[in-house]
């Protein structure tokens, strides 16, 4: 018998969700609303005029792309993102967002992460790999009055996956400012928040603090998490040394087809057109679809005291197992919290990024 090294993460429970809809969808011969995912899904990104657009027989696409990334897409992320403010060698291309978030961790030598009470169950099983010791907290205000110790790290994502609410840009700053002041690394993973804005140059702002690490992943602005393209940016130079030599080691590069695709949907006109109508799309049903469970009663409104509900996500005030046989599919609270499980049994995550008409269809039947 092979001998196997235990990390103690576990595989993806809500992977199991699917599966079940899937069975169940054959055993009654019945559809299910899949609100249980975790991708823009009102549209696909019309890619139609881009592809043109791609010289396949290059070199540069079918070659080893070098080791942090193609230049090009270094130099669209610097101006998209950066608005031309940052150095390119302070960008490393990555596989999405978890491989960013998994070099990031490999990398960073610190004692102690802090995870937001509801949490993407992923950063718990990328820092057990890791073994990192993680805890909890539950509001910002937390953060704004805590003590931390030497060598610490809080993550921070805004919109939330699973609550999927977003906090005042400023009252952001004034956390990351607090803390980065106080030698605490902070680790910003948002991958979904270019989704929601249009020439957001908001990480130009966070260039005033050198302990801050981006995490991004095009997975969600550009609905291209079949891709595999993300992005890490810090402005420490022993930490970027370290991690190009982690990126090399567990990529050996980059997809360079993603890469150039990207790159085309942030520099040409065409791609700049086809991930604006893109993103339109999606708002629109985005902004129906939580209009729409708000005024049915069913939107949590208790978790969005402080901040707006926006997406991709919406916690309604269901069960899992109660939304199931109204043959809707949708991820139980309780599996985003290790603090709240009581609380938030009662509660589910629903990904409200889906066509209005198919959402409403559903639910009017309630
Ligand atoms: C909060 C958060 N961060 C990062 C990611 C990583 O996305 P990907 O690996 O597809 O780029 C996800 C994906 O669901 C996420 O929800």
């Amino acid at each position: 018998m092979i001998q196997v090294n235990q990390s103690g993460a576990k595989y993806s429970a809500i992977v199991g969700i699917g599966e079940k809809l899937k069975q169940l969808e054959q055993s009654t011969g019945q559809k299910y609303l899949r609100l249980n995912r975790g991708i823009p899904s009102v549209c696909t990104i019309d890619l139609s005029e881009i592809i043109p657009l791609i010289d396949f027989n290059s070199a540069e696409l079918q070659n080893y792309p070098p080791n942090s990334g193609l230049n090009t897409l270094h130099q669209a992320i610097n101006a998209h993102y950066f608005n031309h403010k940052t150095k390119v060698e302070n960008i490393f291309i990555t596989a999405g967002g978890m491989n960013a978030l998994d070099l990031i961790f490999r990398t960073l030598k610190t004692t102690k992460v802090w995870l937001p009470e509801f949490f993407w169950g992923a950063y718990a099983n990328v820092l057990t790999i890791n073994k990192i010791e993680f805890a909890f907290y539950s509001t910002y205000d937390v953060l704004f009055q805590k003590e931390f110790s030497e060598g610490e790290t809080v993550l921070i994502g805004d919109p939330n996956n699973p609550l999927g609410n977003k906090y005042d840009d400023q009252l952001l700053l004034q956390i990351v400012d607090k803390l980065d002041h106080r030698n605490v690394n902070i680790v910003w993973d948002s991958p979904y928040r270019k989704l929601f804005y249009e020439n957001d140059y908001f990480y130009e702002k966070l260039l005033s603090y050198p302990h801050v690490i981006i995490a991004d992943s095009f997975s969600k602005s550009l609905g291209l998490s079949g891709q595999r393209i993300g992005f890490v940016h810090s402005l420490d130079n022993a930490f970027n040394i370290e991690f190009n030599t982690n990126l090399l080691y567990v990529t050996n590069g980059v997809n360079a087809f993603g890469q150039i695709l990207v790159e085309k949907l942030l520099t040409t006109p065409e791609g700049q057109k086809a991930a604006f109508e893109f993103r339109a799309k999606t708002r629109i049903d985005m902004i129906k679809n939580i209009e729409y469970l708000k005024n049915k009663g069913l939107l949590a409104e208790e978790f969005y005291q402080d901040s707006e509900p926006i997406g991709i996500f919406t916690v309604v005030n269901m069960s899992e197992d109660e939304l199931l046989k109204h043959h809707i599919g949708s991820v139980g609270l309780y599996y985003f919290t290790k603090n709240s499980k009581a609380l938030a049994s009662k509660y589910s995550r629903l990904c409200i990024s889906v066509p209005h008409q198919e959402l409403k269809s559903y639910f009017d039947l309630m």
